[in-house]
């Protein structure tokens, strides 16, 4: 019996679009905090600065959740 290389899950159009649109959201703000990460100075940079990179990483795992 002859094996199929087709997906085995199809997804409609307007789905994949709205998932690629997820994902380029996860990383766009994914890659603003982990910006903010990095250009964040001064006394008050100690307090923010781990938050941003922590949020930077949750929104890229959240993108990988999407794919
Ligand atoms: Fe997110």
């Amino acid at each position: 019996m002859p094996v199929s290389k087709k997906p085995v899950v199809k997804v409609s159009d307007k789905l994949k679009d709205l998932l690629n649109k997820a994902i380029a959201r996860e990383l766009q703000v994914s890659i603003q905090y982990m910006w903010q990460h990095l250009q964040v100075m001064g006394v008050k940079a100690v307090s923010v600065q781990d938050k941003f990179k922590s949020t930077a990483i949750t929104e890229m795992k959240h993108a990988e959740k999407i794919a």
